[in-house]
């Protein structure tokens, strides 16, 4: 048994993206791929109604990943090419395959406190599957299992706990995914698939990845090392996103709101836009 240690803690930077959504950013697409398979992770989060109307992400295609969408509060209105559309609310998952190509928009929406508050991640998807029929998973909060122990509660999302299995399957990069609540003075273990690359993201409160180790806090994302165990402590209560993913070891060629494995393939995927044929 090894345990993860802490690799990096990032600072989310604030972005602007869409028609102007301001985001906390803790991880972009990048050649070095250091996260594979994940490309992207993204914290939208408004609680200022004076802010004014969101505008949210008006029609934009993607090709050759897949988009995660986890509610906390507020809502994200969605509709696509393909004739989808629908809202998540908090507690609800949209796991978006997106194939050889979709377009779609993602609208998030205030609930009545003025609050939206949710995540985006992306999955790379192998080369073999980067040109597969786009496909959606959309799980509503009832359906997720929660797994409750005394000090601490996991929602699960996706990947397997105990005999429990989480409602999205049959993705490519492996993943689990879990919204983690730990009470005061708690300690949390999860095994892992060693060579898995494996983050947290702390959205509330704070913890510890060793017994008095280094502290990180919300709002930071903590890359793990290599190892086939996490344990998470918390003094004082902590609420946090836990991901691990099988890496495909691919190269990859990212573009805006494409990720492929060579720039002809991006140069394709731009050539498929233009002449209107990147929707089939
Ligand atoms: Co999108």
């Amino acid at each position: 048994m090894s345990i993860r240690t802490i690799r990096q803690i990032i600072e989310p930077k604030i972005v602007i993206e869409g028609a102007g959504v301001r985001l906390r950013r803790s991880i972009s697409p990048h050649r070095t791929n250091i996260f594979d398979p994940f490309l992207l992770f993204d914290h939208f989060i408004f609680d200022y109604p004076i802010e004014g109307p969101i505008s949210g992400f008006p029609m934009h295609p993607h090709r050759g990943i897949e988009t995660v969408t986890y509610m906390l509060d507020g809502f994200t209105h969605h509709r696509d090419s393909l004739g989808n559309s629908g809202t998540i609310g908090p507690g609800d998952i949209q796991w978006m395959t997106s194939g050889r190509g979709i377009l779609h928009e993602e609208m998030p929406r205030q609930d009545h406190n003025g609050r939206v508050n949710g995540f985006q991640l992306w999955v790379n998807l192998p080369k073999a599957q980067k040109m597969a029929h786009p496909q959606y998973q959309e799980v509503t909060s009832q359906s997720i299992p929660q797994i409750d122990h005394p000090g601490s509660h996991v929602k699960l999302i996706a990947g397997k706990i105990e005999n429990t299995a989480g409602p999205i399957t049959d993705i490519a990069a492996n993943p689990l995914y879990i919204d983690l609540s730990l009470d005061n003075h708690s300690v949390f273990t999860q095994n892992t698939p060693g060579e898995d690359t494996v983050f947290a993201y702390i959205f509330e409160g704070r913890c510890s990845f060793s017994k008095d180790g280094e502290i990180v806090r919300a709002t930071q994302l903590v890359h793990l090392d290599k190892g086939t165990q996490v344990k998470i402590f918390s003094d004082t209560g902590v609420r946090l996103i836990l991901v691990s993913g099988t890496p495909f070891g691919e190269p990859i060629a990212p573009y805006g709101p494409f990720v492929m494995n060579t720039q002809d393939e991006i140069k394709q995927a731009l050539k498929d836009l233009r002449e209107g044929t990147f929707v089939k």
